[in-house]
């Protein structure tokens, strides 16, 4: 028998996390789908079960991992749900709408004693960055000193406001910068274009790492996420983000994706097949409840004090707990 896993949320990540559960992942099955859109659950079932009511499909007996894709505000609640119910979860960033509550998905796990959680912070799959993790752990570049992140989007629609930026967007740079250099960010800076696009946020990390983010939501060209690590050695960075180059009047040139889905489809595919992987060992893999909740609150407090232009420092009423160690 496969993992029989249920998605909840079936607009476009949840559709392509159904997707892959039924045509491109190896050791589970696509069981059940939820949206509040009935008719959008239909179109992404395929023979899987029906459910309209998220907590229906947590406790369904044919369900046995769930993965959560419904809107942000929605994390929390069906989080919490699947740990209560026993059963292992990955949950689309952010964990939590906020901090307080990213703080109660880690206390519960921690009372329950044994991981359950994953969010899914794909691109720690992502084989670029996969790629510029080794060169810092192996020691191949030296010391890292500092991080420079891209984060450009198409464009944004005028309710995709700075603060969503941070805490919907700029979570991805903050979870692949603590995962990249190993460290804890603990000073944020952020100063703004006028009228709020583009923004520049500087870290510094626990060992001194500085992390530099470009988070443009409206950069007019196409979707473009870039980072360079610089160390004591050397530098890593990314390629340009393409298979092909085209050579035509006497110009090379290559496409840029219009958004995340191209960009990172072998990210969100390997991410479901280690979460299956793992699930079924019994293990957990990827981003974990701390690491959501520490983004979550890091992102909080940057948009908190992003207006003073002053700088953040970054704090967190809990001590890691053992269960993350
Ligand atoms: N990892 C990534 O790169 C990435 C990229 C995009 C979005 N996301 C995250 O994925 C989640 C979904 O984003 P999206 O772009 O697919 O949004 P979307 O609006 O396309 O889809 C959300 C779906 O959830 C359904 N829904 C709303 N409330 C619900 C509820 N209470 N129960 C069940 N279904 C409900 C909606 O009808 C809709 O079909 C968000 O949390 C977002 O932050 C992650």
């Amino acid at each position: 028998m496969t993992l029989a896993v249920g998605v909840i949320g079936t607009g476009v990540m949840g559709a392509e996390h159904a997707r892959l559960l039924r045509s491109s992942t190896s050791g589970a099955h696509l069981a059940a789908v939820c949206d509040a859109d009935e008719s959008r659950a239909k179109a992404a079932a395929q023979g899987a079960a029906v459910f309209t009511d998220a907590h229906a499909l947590i406790a369904s007996a044919s369900v046995q991992a769930v993965v959560i894709a419904s809107p942000d505000a929605t994390h929390a609640e069906y989080a919490l749900a699947c740990l209560a119910a026993g059963k292992p979860v990955l949950c689309e960033k952010p964990i939590a709408a906020t901090a307080a509550e990213g703080l109660a998905i880690v206390q519960a796990e921690a009372a329950l004693g044994r991981r359950l959680v994953t969010v899914g912070f794909m691109r720690r799959f992502d084989p670029a960055y996969v790629e510029m993790h080794s060169a810092r752990t192996s020691g191949r570049i030296g010391n890292a000193v500092l991080l420079h992140n891209i984060h450009r989007n198409l464009s944004a629609p005028d309710w995709f406001t700075g603060a969503m930026a941070v805490t919907n967007s700029f979570v991805h740079e903050i979870d692949i910068s603590r995962w990249l250099l190993g460290s804890e960010m603990v000073t944020a800076r952020v100063t703004s274009a006028p009228g709020g696009d583009p923004m520049m946020v500087t870290m510094q990390s626990d060992k001194g790492e500085i992390v530099s983010t470009e988070v443009h939501m409206n950069a007019g060209y196409g979707y473009h996420v870039h980072a360079q690590m610089v160390g004591r050695l050397g530098t890593v960075e990314m390629a340009a983000p393409t298979r092909v180059l085209t050579n035509l009047a006497a110009t090379q040139s290559f496409d840029f994706p219009p958004n995340w889905v191209p960009r990172f489809t072998e990210a969100y595919r390997l991410q479901m097949q280690a979460w299956v992987d793992a699930t079924l060992a019994g293990r957990t893999v990827g981003a974990s409840a701390w690491d959501g909740y520490v983004t979550t609150a890091i992102a909080e407090q940057i948009v908190d004090g992003m207006t003073s232009g002053g700088q953040i420092t970054l704090t967190f009423p809990l001590a890691r707990p053992a269960l993350y160690a």
